[in-house]
């Protein structure tokens, strides 16, 4: 989605400007644009549709964008096509004031139309020009910045994050914010704002998170904000343990392939500070122990892959501890008057933390009077700091669109949980919960060994990347594997693919089983190995050619019907998926790979999905 970048110090702002961009790239987006202010006054802006390089070759050809204030955009299209015209920034017709904009101004289309009838003409299709006219009506009126900028997020309804550029003060960039993430980093040459902190990382890990309704004045050397009734206040400033390599590819092809390879360290950075001398202890909850003893339904609620976690979460959580949990998609959740209460845990999961269903969700939750846990990879991100309880996963920097070590590390953190609460209900046995705790310990290990098996995935993909539809199947949780498993393969390699509970198979799919169907059977959860392999039996009798995954336990077993086996260690039964998941999302890689996708930016696909 949109990306926001804004620089005022003591440096050239266009470089500054274009890198923070680059690295907000992996958000996806179709246009950039970048509006600098000389110390004169001069407000230059140059945009165009496409990517950021072709921006980049049409300001080598002309001289460059000078001054020390500046701001940048990446534009994800919602209201008009993706053009030079549409790109942001937007400027007003008298070219005083320049505006990058991200999220949606629900109201914009009677502001322009009482615009236009004072005889202001608009140039684009978007809602984000309204702001900008606006801002150049009320400062025409008003004859100063700030009460122009009241005026209109006054007159404004909607989400924004926005950064603001005027001529008449050529030193001075101003943010706002409301229902999108905005933030301000403070670094030794000046100061940024930025929405998303991978482009601040190489400038400064020190930041403050605007919230809604805050307006921010930024110098080079200053920074203030108020609140909705401008009054300063006093934010507090957090420093970031990201590193900048850990947004950096490092060698790899892909952000995606090291992401995966990533996955044991950051699974490891999960676990381990909340595991000591074997037992589960989630500091986090620590003020939490009444809410969670009288908890009697769990409702997992997020989007995508992180509602597959959920459904990872729906069938171990229960089994762990006896209790009713349902796994929701959050842009369902809200409109479907979910009964919730004291005793109702909502557990919100997100890798971004900014997603917007999942945010509406949240907020739905509190409203309706219950507790929201939320696992949050993001920190400091919205989801994050409206929950009552925050887990963060410690993933580090996810760039690739297609998600592996957030959606590995959310699973952990989420089993952990489980077992943790399991042991404070007092619904499981000892011996099981020294079982899990030590599987949780070993995890790191077995991704590891899984992933050196990585050319046998590399040349499993080399001979079926030719299929045109797949199928994944698989029971109970090989069920909840598959749906992740088949979306990553559609999202990355554009192949058609579905993922069925393999007993409902028969009950209509199994009609599109036919000679040389590629089906992918997960027989990883060994209760229910036997069933599955029936399954196996029932779509390779119709001609389909199947990929089964187990674990080195039912190989043999597996095997014999087969045409490709991916073999896995065996864990506790709880945390299979973990391990079940790494040769799927390297399948789904290798796959795109030999089909020439764009894989860590998929077409059509954002990173952090901020519209409903
Ligand atoms: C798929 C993928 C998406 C996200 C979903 C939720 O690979 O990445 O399905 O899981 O958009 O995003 P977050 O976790 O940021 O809320």
């Amino acid at each position: 989605m949109c990306g926001i970048v804004g620089f005022a110090g003591k440096k050239e702002a266009l470089p500054i400007l274009l890198d923070g961009l680059e690295r907000l790239e992996y958000r996806g987006y179709d246009s950039a644009g970048v509006a600098v202010v000389s110390l004169d006054g001069d407000l230059q802006v140059k945009k165009s549709k496409g990517r950021l390089s072709v921006l980049r070759e049409i300001l080598d050809t002309q001289s460059p964008l000078s001054g020390n204030i500046g701001i940048g955009h990446t534009r994800w299209a919602t209201h008009g096509e993706p053009n030079d015209t549409n790109a942001h920034p937007h400027v007003g017709q008298e070219g005083k004031i320049a505006v990058v904009h991200n999220g949606i101004i629900e109201n914009y289309l009677e502001i322009k139309k009482s615009l236009i009838r004072k005889g202001i003409v608009f140039s684009s299709d978007t809602d984000t020009e309204v702001i900008v006219q606006l801002l150049e009506y009320y400062y025409r009126k008003k004859s100063n910045l700030m009460d122009a900028v009241y005026a209109v997020l006054n007159r404004i309804k909607g989400a924004y994050a926005m950064g603001i550029l005027c001529s008449d003060n050529p030193g001075q960039m101003i943010a706002a914010r409301k229902d999108a993430p905005l933030l301000i980093g403070y670094g030794e040459d000046g100061n940024y704002i930025a929405s998303d902190v991978t482009a601040l990382l190489a400038h400064t890990r020190t930041v403050t998170y605007m919230e809604d309704d805050e307006v921010a004045v930024i110098t080079a050397d200053d920074v203030q904000i108020f609140d909705r009734d401008r009054f300063q206040l006093e934010k507090e400033k957090h420093e970031i343990e990201w590193d900048v390599s850990a947004a950096e590819k490092g060698g790899y092809a892909h952000f995606m392939l090291k992401e995966i390879m990533e996955q044991p360290e950051a699974v490891r950075k999960t676990i381990s500070p909340r595991l000591a001398d074997g037992e589960i202890v989630l500091e986090e909850l620590r003020d939490a122990k009444e809410l969670m003893k009288n908890i009697s339904r769990i409702y997992i609620v997020a989007c995508g892959s992180a509602y597959h976690v959920g459904m990872v979460g729906k069938y171990a959580l229960e089994k762990m501890m006896h209790i009713p949990v349902e796994a929701c998609l959050a842009s369902e959740f809200r409109y479907s008057e979910p009964i919730l209460g004291e005793s109702s845990l909502v557990i919100i999961i997100s890798q971004s933390g900014e997603t917007l269903d999942s945010m509406a969700a949240l907020r739905e939750a509190k409203r309706r009077g219950s507790k929201v846990l939320s696992i949050v990879n993001v920190m400091g991100s919205s989801i994050a700091r409206e929950s009552d309880y925050v887990l963060y996963t410690w993933a580090g920097p996810e760039i690739a669109v297609a998600t592996t070590k957030a959606y590995t590390t959310q699973m952990v953190l989420l089993l952990m949980f489980g077992v943790y609460l399991a042991k404070q209900l007092d619904r499981m046995e000892q011996e099981e919960y020294m079982a899990v705790t030590r599987g949780l310990q070993e995890l790191p290990e077995k991704i590891s060994i899984v992933l050196s098996d990585i050319d046998h995935y590399q040349k499993a993909a080399s001979r079926y990347f030719n299929h045109n539809s797949v199928f994944y199947i698989g029971r109970n949780l090989d069920y909840a594997l598959g749906l992740e498993g088949s979306l990553k393969l559609k999202e990355i390699s554009y192949i058609h693919s579905e993922s069925y509970a393999a007993g409902e198979l028969k009950h209509g799919t199994i009609s599109l089983i036919e000679h040389g169907t590629l089906v992918v059977a997960l027989a990883t959860y060994e209760p229910l190995v036997e069933k599955s392999l029936s399954n196996i039996v029932e779509v390779k009798s119709r001609g389909a050619e199947v990929i089964a995954m187990t674990t080195e336990l039912t190989a043999s077993l597996i095997g014999s019907q087969a045409s490709e086996m991916f073999v896995i260690p065996k864990t506790h039964s709880l945390l299979q998926s973990v391990l079940g998941v790494i040769p799927l999302q390297l399948f789904a890689y290798y796959v795109a790979l030999n089909r020439g996708c764009d894989i860590d930016k998929p077409r059509n696909l954002a990173k952090s999905v901020t519209v409903e």
